[in-house]
């Protein structure tokens, strides 16, 4: 790979990035910035567990991505003072993989199952016993010969991440002890995740820049993380290197960051439902349609963000663009259709034509007879 397209691959960068998340991570429950209720139930669960000296309950965290899930499952390991192993829905393929996982685990071990939603069935099935009973369940042999053996493993506990609890299945969702949410954060819990990765990464930053980038940070911690780099990034090569309210200013027009935090994909979308379904209601796959999206990406990337802004509602018809929506795009100076101006087909067909171009009114061409 030649050095531009190395620069430009995506994996590449994504290294460099995870490297300065694994730096920023906050590394006990204490250090952990926020979601009070979270670090109060979780923390019972972990000394209660540490009391007994057993594995902890399996634990199910939810929230949109970038809010902390893969953090907190490294501090519920560290906590327990236990090993943690990761792995992901889509990585294990086989039921067989599962297996190798769960009988190389220690006892009061971490596993750590990113994206659990997305496990495949079979795989799923080999989970329900090992998470309820700490027991699998492997075929010998084959044909009429074959039955069933069951093994018992070492207790151990699985952190399962997802970004919606509603895709995993009943069976599944279950097997959890404690399943948690993680919110949004608060514009102060930002401000101060800039302030302690700004100390770790060495950077100088005044409250007030702090204050900023949280507040651009559409309630994120990931998000509040990246835009201090590049906002230290601009400060380096535009300014005198001082990250103050002006480097802040200046980095976010360039990377088109508006002052809700949105980013162009999220005004897109929201621009998208104005401008070709008369503001909604519309469904999620025909917004993904249009704007060459996936329907996964709207929904738990994008969305979330937009309707705790209230700028985007969801009703059983489908997504509508709110008032606010509106009134926050005509402010970035992007020009919005007036609400109520939805051309539909009702208009440019009426609804009584019959469609033979007569227009009788829809009056049949051959007269009823009766008798
Ligand atoms: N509560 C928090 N306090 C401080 N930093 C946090 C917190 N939650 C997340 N972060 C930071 O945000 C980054 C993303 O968090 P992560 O756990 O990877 O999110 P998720 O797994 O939910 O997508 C981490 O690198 C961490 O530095
Ligand atoms: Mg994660």
């Amino acid at each position: 790979m030649d050095e531009v397209a190395q620069i430009l691959a995506a994996d590449v960068l994504d290294e460099a990035d995870q490297a300065v998340e694994t730096t920023l991570r906050p590394r006990s429950l204490g250090e952990y910035v926020g979601q009070p209720e979270v670090k109060t139930n979780l923390g019972v669960l972990l000394a209660a567990a540490n009391q007994r000296g057993e594995a902890a309950d399996h634990v199910l965290l939810y929230g949109p991505p970038g809010l902390g899930k893969t953090t907190l499952a490294t501090i519920i390991a560290r906590e327990l003072d236990a090993n943690i192993r990761y792995t992901s829905g889509p990585a294990v393929e086989r039921a067989g993989d599962l297996a190798a996982i769960l009988t190389s685990l220690d006892e009061r071990d971490v596993l750590f199952i990113d994206e659990i939603h997305r496990l495949n069935h079979a795989v799923e099935e080999i989970l329900y016993p090992a998470m309820e009973d700490f027991a699998l369940d492997v075929m010998i042999g084959k044909g009429p010969s074959a039955r069933s053996l069951r093994l018992t493993l070492t207790p151990f506990t699985i952190v399962g991440a997802t970004t919606r609890a509603g895709r995993l299945s009943g069976p599944l969702r279950d097997r959890f002890g404690a399943t948690y949410r993680l919110d949004f954060y608060a514009e102060e819990e930002l401000a101060e995740i800039v302030r302690r990765s700004a100390g770790i990464l060495e950077i100088p930053i005044g409250p007030e820049a702090a204050r900023e980038i949280a507040r651009r940070g559409r309630g994120t911690p990931r998000i509040v993380n990246r835009l201090l780099k590049r906002v230290r990034d601009h400060a380096q090569v535009h300014g005198n290197g001082a990250v103050d309210l002006a480097a802040v200013h200046e980095a976010m027009r360039a990377l088109d960051v508006d002052e809700e935090g949105l980013d162009s994909s999220d005004r897109r979308v929201l621009v998208a439902i104005l401008t070709k379904f008369g503001g909604g209601p519309v469904g999620v796959n025909a917004v993904a349609a249009v704007l060459a999206e996936e329907v996964e990406t709207i929904e738990d990337v994008i969305e979330p963000f937009l309707l705790r802004l209230g700028f985007l509602d969801r009703t059983p018809q489908g997504r509508i663009v709110t008032d606010a929506g509106r009134d926050h795009l005509r402010r970035q100076g992007i020009d919005v259709p007036p609400a109520g101006s939805r051309r539909g087909i009702a208009d440019v067909v009426p609804l009584w034509d019959d469609g033979d171009g007569a227009g009788d009114g829809g009056l049949a061409d051959e007269p009823i007879t009766t008798g």
